[in-house]
This record gives C-alpha cells, sequence and structure tokens, in this order.
C-alpha cells in the first residue's frame, strides 16, 4: 500500500449492489465526503437488481468504470455474487486479499489486544477450482501453487508490514505433508525474508494456527497463506471479534484496487435502513489508506472508534437501536 499521497483528485468507483450494500455505500460516502478529499464518483451497477435490468450482472460498462479509477468501492451483490465479484477480481488481476482482523470496544471481541491483517494470495491454490471426476465415486480437485504468485503475496505481506510499522510476519502452510507445494511456499517465505531483516518472522502449520488464534490471538501481526488456508482462517478471524457488520477487506492488484465489506446483501434486513455501516466504513479507510491518504484514514477510523466506544448509537447487531444512517452521522460528527 502506498505510504503517501498520490493524488490531489481521485476518481473512486462506486457500486453499491444490491440490499444493504446500497444503504452501507450511502453512509460510507456521507462520512468521506465530510473529509475534504476531492473525490469525483462514478456509479457502476451490478448484482441482481442489475442482471433484471440489464441482462448482465457485471455489465462492461461497470468493468470499465473500475479500470479507469484510482480505486472502487464495492457494496454487496445478491445471489449473482459470484459472477460480480469473482469476475472482478479475475478480470482485474487482483491478487491480494487483505482481511484486517481487529479489536474495537464493545463488539463481543474474543481479547481487546487482537490486532492483525489476514494477506491471502487470490489467484490460485485449491481456487483454480480445477476438479475431474474419474469416476461417479472419486474426483481430484488440482491444487496451484507457483514460484511466481506465491513470492509476489508473500513478498506484499512483508512489504505491507515494513510500510505499516508491523514486527512479524507468520508464513502458514502445511508444508509436512504437501512436501512439494507447500514446501515451495515455505522455502519462498524464507527466501524472502531475507529481504526484511528487521521484520520478524516465524512459520506455523495450518491446523496449528487455528488453535492458536483462539489461544494466542494477540501475538499475530501479519499472516500470509495460500488461498484456501486464507479464506477458513480469515473468516475464523471474523469470529473473534465479533462478527460481519465490523470486517472489512481489500483486493489489490497491480493496477486495481477494490474495497468491500465481507458481508453480503442481507436480505433479511435490507430496506428497513438498520444495517451496520461499519464494515464498509472501514473499507473505505482502508481505501484512504491505500490511496496515501493517511491522515483521513486516520480521522475517519478514530471517529469509528470513538463511536463505538462511546456505545451510544450503535445498529441491532451491536446491541443498539440506531439506523445506518444515524451511525453514519454520528461518525461524521466525530471526525
Ligand atoms: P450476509 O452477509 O448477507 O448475511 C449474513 C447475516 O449477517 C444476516 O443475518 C445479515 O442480516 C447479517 N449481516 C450481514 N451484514 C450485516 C450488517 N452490515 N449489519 C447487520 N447485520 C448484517 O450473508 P448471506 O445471508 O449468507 O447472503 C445473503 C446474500 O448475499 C446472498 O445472496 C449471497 O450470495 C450474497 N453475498 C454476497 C457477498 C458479496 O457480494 N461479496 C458476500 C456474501 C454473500
Ligand atoms: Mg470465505
Amino acid at each position: 500500500m502506498s505510504t503517501s499521497k498520490t493524488k490531489d483528485k481521485y476518481q473512486i468507483a462506486v457500486v453499491p449492489g444490491d440490499g444493504i450494500g446500497k444503504e452501507v455505500m450511502e453512509a460510507a460516502i456521507h462520512v468521506l465526503d465530510a473529509l475534504d478529499i476531492d473525490f469525483d464518483y462514478v456509479y457502476g451497477q451490478a448484482g441482481d437488481e442489475c442482471l433484471e435490468k440489464t441482462g448482465s450482472a457485471l455489465p462492461d460498462e461497470t468493468l470499465e468504470i473500475i479500470r479507469n479509477s484510482d480505486a472502487c468501492l464495492f457494496g454487496a451483490a445478491g445471489e449473482s455474487a459470484a459472477d460480480v465479484i469473482v469476475k472482478i477480481r479475475q478480470e482485474m488481476r487482483m491478487f491480494a486479499n487483505l482481511r484486517p482482523v481487529k479489536a474495537y470496544p464493545n463488539t463481543n471481541s474474543l481479547s481487546d489486544d487482537i490486532d492483525f491483517m489476514i494477506v491471502r494470495e487470490n489467484t490460485e491454490g485449491l481456487y483454480i477450482a480445477n476438479e475431474e471426476s474419474y469416476t461417479d465415486d472419486g474426483a481430484v480437485a488440482k491444487r496451484i501453487i507457483t514460484r511466481e504468485a506465491e513470492e509476489r503475496i508473500i513478498d506484499y505481506a512483508f512489504k505491507y508490514a515494513k510500510d505499516n510499522n508491523k514486527s512479524k510476519v507468520t508464513g502458514v502452510h502445511k508444508a509436512n505433508v504437501l512436501k512439494k507445494s507447500d514446501g515451495l511456499f515455505k522455502d519462498i517465505f524464507y527466501e524472502v525474508a531475507e529481504r526484511y531483516p528487521e521484520i520478524a518472522t516465524e512459520d506455523y502449520y495450518v491446523d496449528a494456527t487455528a488453535m492458536y488464534l483462539i489461544t494466542k490471538p494477540e501475538s499475530f501481526d501479519i499472516i500470509v497463506t495460500t488461498n484456501l488456508f486464507g479464506d477458513i482462517l480469515s473468516d475464523e478471524g471474523a469470529g473473534l471479534v465479533g462478527g460481519l457488520g465490523l470486517i472489512p477487506s481489500a483486493n489489490i492488484g497491480e493496477d486495481a484496487a477494490l474495497f468491500e465489506p465481507v458481508h453480503g446483501s442481507a436480505p433479511d434486513i435490507a430496506g428497513q435502513g438498520i444495517a451496520n455501516p461499519i464494515a464498509m466504513m472501514l473499507s473505505a479507510v482502508m481505501m484512504l489508506r491505500h490511496l496515501g491518504e493517511n491522515e483521513a484514514a486516520d480521522r475517519f477510523d478514530n471517529a469509528i472508534l470513538k463511536v463505538l466506544s462511546d456505545a451510544n448509537i450503535l445498529t441491532g447487531d451491536l446491541g443498539g437501536s440506531a439506523t445506518t444512517m444515524e451511525v453514519a452521522e454520528e461518525v461524521k460528527n466525530n471526525l
């Protein structure tokens, strides 16, 4: 991620999508607008409603908007999510999936000191979904691990640690069983580590990591791992710190970046204006840091922290009774 401000004016692709995606997007933009940064928002359609209206869940026009923007904010899609968000990640070659796991006050976090980032490889591993059935009773799934992709993600994790003053990177694998593929991952992990002598390193097997996330979550800084392990551990991470209304994410490529809450369109609460906008807002904070707007990111992040600490204006998922836009207004007032 960039460490200093990159431009005076940014074009942001805004894709609200379906259900609460639209509601939390409106809330996040309400706060972004108060930050005195020159954003030119270009709205794109995607998702179930778009499919109904246009015949496509992800029109070329929307991809073009994302391609031509400095960053994309994405809300959530509904049933068409796989055709939308997975396709965007592929089209834009967004190789790194970042999911911060951080304890905020009054959110039922397992411990108050949890603050780590999972850096997940987004393009290979088991999620190439290359499967073959040999008989009715047997199937094989290929798991691809290449030096190119793993070195890129591991280097990204170390660089992220360096740029963000994190002291340790943990490599997670299963090299005792998957000696060739994860053996390669582990070798590359320690090769890349040599380029960053100031960063501490350790590596764990993925099963042990699943336990350590519960027994000593405070000990982690940055975790870097392959695609499936990253997917599983990041959902475990979400469970550690109080749920979907709070977890943002970033998808980063060489020349594209998309920021989205981890949650979906939540049809059970959509249209009522009661969704928690904090996951979307924290995604916007990640976007600001990516753009090098660290001062604005700190202001936004601290305002969210204040609102959670005060615990006066919270949505229902956090035990409050405020609306989405009441939370947005409160965050804005605390900037
Ligand atoms: P979901 O994340 O939409 O909802 C799961 C549960 O968490 C629901 O009870 C919901 O009300 C609650 N929840 C989620 N976000 C919340 C928020 N910000 N504030 C308060 N409560 C919140 O996942 P679900 O129900 O599995 O999927 C619903 C739809 O969303 C499906 O059509 C699915 O395909 C889509 N989806 C899209 C994703 C994306 O666009 N990236 C990711 C996950 C699901
Ligand atoms: Mg997942």
